[in-house]
């Protein structure tokens, strides 16, 4: 049985102690629902795996308070230090050496020499980390290749009876993952873009070296980060990108005005505004994906700003199955 928690400070506590006793314990973040499990501790790092199907490839993101907290078992350089003031709490994580010293179980970093962390933004999230303390592996509480959790009803229908308990927080207001950000080399890699924009952290840090395109993802950056599969946030029925028309059989996820035709229609946003967009994405998705459509038809959104998140999810939701 999966006790749905309410996030108050009763339900908080209830949920840190679930994960300081090695459960798995789902709780809300600003970007998407995380599967949280005790870092430390390898078992629970390696029941999220299960939990989640998710190959054991997969590096884990740990989630921290604070950026201290954060940088005791990370090596945080300039770069590191000055996003950390500007972005933490929020949707940006960094890829950092791990020092000798981190405590961290090496499975949630894949057996890597470096982890990935962050410190999220929403309350109920930073209290439980706070009253955990330990680190929190987090990747997004869905099964693996599914389309990520925004709200507790999502995990529940993924995950009810595989973990302990969800800390219900309501919708998450930013509605994509983090931005990944490889700060380990000696130029900074956009690995996954997400709620942080690539403006606003070359505003703060000067340029990052572009995400390679997805054509080649799956042959190179999927090794440098092995989340990152081409197929991945996939509904179950086929996804086709750019749509400038709507055949009957499809049904159609809307930004801005909605063209003409479809049956069935979710709108992103009705003024085409790129973070209530973000923010419905993956609930369009899975409302969607129901029985009757033959498949979804996706209007362009523009690759700015927040838009470049969205579409990288897109093209995964649309990219061939694997
Ligand atoms: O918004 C988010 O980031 C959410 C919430 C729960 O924090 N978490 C999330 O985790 O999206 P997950 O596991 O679904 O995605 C983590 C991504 C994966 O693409 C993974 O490969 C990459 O981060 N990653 C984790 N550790 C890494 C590392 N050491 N080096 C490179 N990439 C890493
Ligand atoms: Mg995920």
């Amino acid at each position: 049985m999966t006790t749905r928690l309410t996030a108050d400070a009763a339900g908080i506590s209830r949920a840190a102690s679930l994960l300081r006793d090695g459960a798995l314990v789902a709780f809300g973040t600003e970007t998407v629902y995380g599967l949280g499990a005790d870092a430390t501790n390898a078992r629970a790092v390696a029941a999220i795996f299960d939990a989640k199907g998710r190959p054991h490839f997969n590096p884990l993101i740990c989630h921290y308070p604070d950026a201290d907290s954060a940088f005791a078992h990370v090596e945080p350089n300039d770069a590191a230090r000055t996003l950390a003031a500007q972005f933490w709490p929020g949707p940006l994580t960094l890829v950092l050496p791990r020092r000798i010293t981190c405590p961290v179980a090496l499975l949630a970093g894949a057996g890597l020499d470096t982890l990935a962390v962050r410190v999220p933004a929403t309350p109920s999230a930073l209290a439980l980390l706070r009253e955990t303390a330990r680190p929190v592996a987090a990747p997004s509480a869905n099964r693996s290749g599914q389309v990520s959790p925004t709200t507790a009803d999502h995990v529940l229908a993924g995950l009810a009876g595989r973990i302990a308990a969800a800390l219900d927080s309501g919708p998450c207001p930013i509605g994509v993952e983090s931005t990944v950000l490889d700060l380990t080399g000696p130029r900074p890699i956009l690995l996954r873009p997400g709620g942080a924009t690539r403006e606003a952290i070359e505003a703060a840090i000067g340029p990052v070296q572009a995400g390679i395109p997805h054509a080649v993802a799956q042959a190179s950056r999927s090794m440098r980060s092995p989340g990152l599969l081409v197929s991945h946030y996939a509904p179950t029925l086929p996804v086709r990108l750019d749509a400038t028309n709507v055949d009957p059989d499809e049904a159609l996820l809307a930004f801005g005005p909605p063209l003409p035709g479809a049956a069935t229609i979710f709108q992103l946003s009705p003024t085409a505004d790129l973070a209530e967009a973000a923010a419905n994405l993956f609930t369009g998705l899975r409302a969607l994906d129901t029985p009757g459509p033959r498949g979804i038809a996706v209007m362009p959104i523009p690759a700015t700003g927040l838009g470049l998140a969205i579409n990288d999810r897109l093209q995964r939701a649309a990219a061939p199955r694997q």
